[in-house]
Formats: C-alpha cells, structure tokens, sequence
C-alpha cells in the first residue's frame, strides 16, 4: 500500500475568520502565530522537524515585542487609560511572564513536553485573548470612525460581542480546545508506545 506523504507543516489549526478581529495590520501579526502553532503541532503530530526549544521562545518573545507594541500603540489612541486599556496591558504582560516560565520547563521535561505545554498555552491564547478581548477592543476602535463616544463605542462592542457571535466565538474556542488536548494525547500515546516497543 502506497503510504501517503506528510507535508512539513500540516495546518491543524487553520485561520478562521472568527479571529478576524478587522484591523489588517493586527490580523496579519496574529497568523504569524497561528502558523508558529502550527509548525509546533505539526512536530507533536506527526514528528516534522521542529525549530529548537531556544528559537520557539525567541519567536514568541519577537512576537510579543513587535505586536503588542503595535496593538498598543492603537489601543492607546483610543481608549487612553480607560479600564480596558488597562487589564489589556496586563495580559500583555502575563504572556511574556508565561513565555519564560515555559522556557523554565526545559529543565525538568523533555522537548516534547514542553511543546505540549507551549501549544496548550498558546491556543488558550488565542481562544481566550484573540477572539476575545482583541476582538472586543478591536470592535471600539472601529465603532469610533462612526463618530460615537468610548462609552457608545464599548457598548457597541459588548453588544457585538453577544448573541451569534459569542455563539461561533465559544464553537471556535471550544474547537481549538479539543484539537489541541487531542494532539497532546496522540504525542503522549504515541511516545508510550515507542517507550513499549524499546523495551521489547
Ligand atoms: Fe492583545
């Protein structure tokens, strides 16, 4: 039987419209770790080669630098000082927090599981500061070219952000959720069974 190839990289977790927070330059910089997330499940998955552990932490900690610094230099125009801003700011700051804690890891778990441990991270992110909170921010910053005030402008995001659309934002967040537990359990069934079979 003719075995079927495996590409580099498989798109596990493909682009979906419902990151699409509506500012291009932002929705660029996310795909850029959506294809990082990729490369990182496609080694968990199906063995391709993987970038090392130093250059994985070196492209998030990049990421972190280049795009929030753009993210917040928007949310600044627009939302100067306002609650949202703030507890924005601060999960800036908890991913790159995260970011070297996940480093850390490399000291007591083998590579393998400490790209579990990135990809768990990084699809919780996201699913819950992606979709969410980008979005929803996203949303007050377009609202503004209508002319409305912060407090319109927010209440006009909350809103969006309800009925269909928290619908399709908890189907993709729960979807991303599963994919990446069920990669993690593949790799860690796969590494048993290769465990096994060097005992035998
Ligand atoms: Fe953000």
């Amino acid at each position: 039987m003719e075995s079927s190839k495996i590409p580099d990289t498989v798109e596990i977790f493909p682009w979906n419209e419902v990151f699409s927070t509506g500012i291009a330059l932002i929705d660029e910089q996310h795909r850029t770790l959506i294809d990082l997330l990729n490369v990182l499940v496609s080694h968990l998955a199906f063995q391709v080669a993987a970038p090392g552990l130093n250059q994985v932490i070196g492209e998030l900690k990049e990421y972190a630098a280049v795009h929030f610094h753009t993210e917040e230099e928007i949310w600044r125009r627009h939302f100067q000082g306002d609650s949202w801003e703030i507890s924005h700011l601060r999960a800036h700051d908890d991913f790159v927090d995260q970011v070297i804690r996940l480093k850390a890891e490399e000291d007591f778990k083998p590579f393998d599981e400490v790209l579990e441990s990135i990809v768990t991270f990084l699809t919780q992110w996201i699913a819950l500061h992606i979709i969410e909170s980008d979005k929803r921010m996203a949303k007050v910053v377009l609202a503004f070219s209508s002319g409305c005030s912060l407090e319109q402008a927010k209440k006009l995001a909350d809103d969006e952000m309800a009925g269909a659309t928290r619908t399709l934002t908890e189907t993709a967040m729960t979807l991303y959720d599963k994919l990446a537990q069920h990669t993690v359990r593949m790799t860690r069934e796969r590494r048993a069974l290769m465990a096994a079979g060097s005992k035998t």
